[in-house]
């Protein structure tokens, strides 16, 4: 079961960490505002002082953290750090939305099953950097995003959602990324959504969503069959 012998509070308080440029969070803010997501974000977080995702907040009242990981002797002192403002303001959830580090067990263990990430491509393929460019350069004929329960490895932990997008011959990194950043920006409030409602059930690798209509044969092909 999902979470670990929690009561659920609803809206769910979440904590958003950041390193840039923040259109997920503000996707997500925008999704609270509109009544699409009964979420509260306590706090969000950046491990960079330049990170424009502060800006989004500030703009919207949302208390804002900065922690720079240079400050830190280690990893885990950092996310050590980390975890003790996310429980100082009572964060259920955290959600990473662009944040450029990798976790410690410190940081995981603190937040089991309790950690949303979203990555730019499907996974399990294309885990890691630069994902878009290396999906162009692959000649996959499709790509798209994920947002998973994090675990100790990286981008590896159990899918929660993940939304397809075709690739195309001529499609440039950016033309890629542009397309699946449509596509993050409409799954990453869906599936806290799904948390909130506490809709999700982990077993073992596979997240499956309780109340769902039966799940769609849809089949994908590209280039399409019909000439
Ligand atoms: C997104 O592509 C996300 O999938 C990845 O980092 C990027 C963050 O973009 N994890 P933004 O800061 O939300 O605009």
């Amino acid at each position: 079961m999902f979470p670990k012998g929690q009561p659920m509070r609803r809206p769910v308080p979440i904590g958003v960490l950041i390193s840039g440029s923040g259109t997920n969070l503000q996707s997500i803010i925008d999704a609270i505002e509109a009544k699409q997501l009964e979420a509260k974000i306590q706090v969000v977080l950046s491990n960079r002082a330049d990170a424009y995702g502060l800006v989004r907040a500030k703009k919207h009242g949302i208390p804002v953290e900065v922690l720079d990981h240079k400050r830190f002797a280690s990893r885990e002192a950092f996310d050590q750090a980390v975890v003790d403002i996310l429980r100082a303001r009572e964060v259920e959830l955290v959600v990473l939305a662009g944040f450029m580090r990798l976790l410690s067990p410190v940081f995981v263990g603190a937040y089991s099953n309790r950690i949303m990430n979203i990555h730019p491509a499907l996974l399990p393929a294309f885990p890691g950097l630069h994902v878009q460019k290396k999906a162009v350069e692959h000649g996959v004929r499709f790509s798209g995003c994920t947002v998973h329960f994090v675990n100790e490895e990286c981008d590896e932990g159990p899918i929660i959602i993940q939304a397809v997008v075709p690739v195309f011959p001529e499609d440039t990194e950016e033309s890629l990324a542009a397309r699946i950043l449509e596509q993050e920006h409409r799954i990453y409030p869906c599936a806290i959504q799904l948390y909130s409602e506490s809709r999700l059930r982990i077993e073992g690798r596979k997240v499956f969503v309780d109340g769902l209509a039966k799940e769609e044969n849809q089949v994908l092909v590209q280039p399409p069959l019909k000439r």
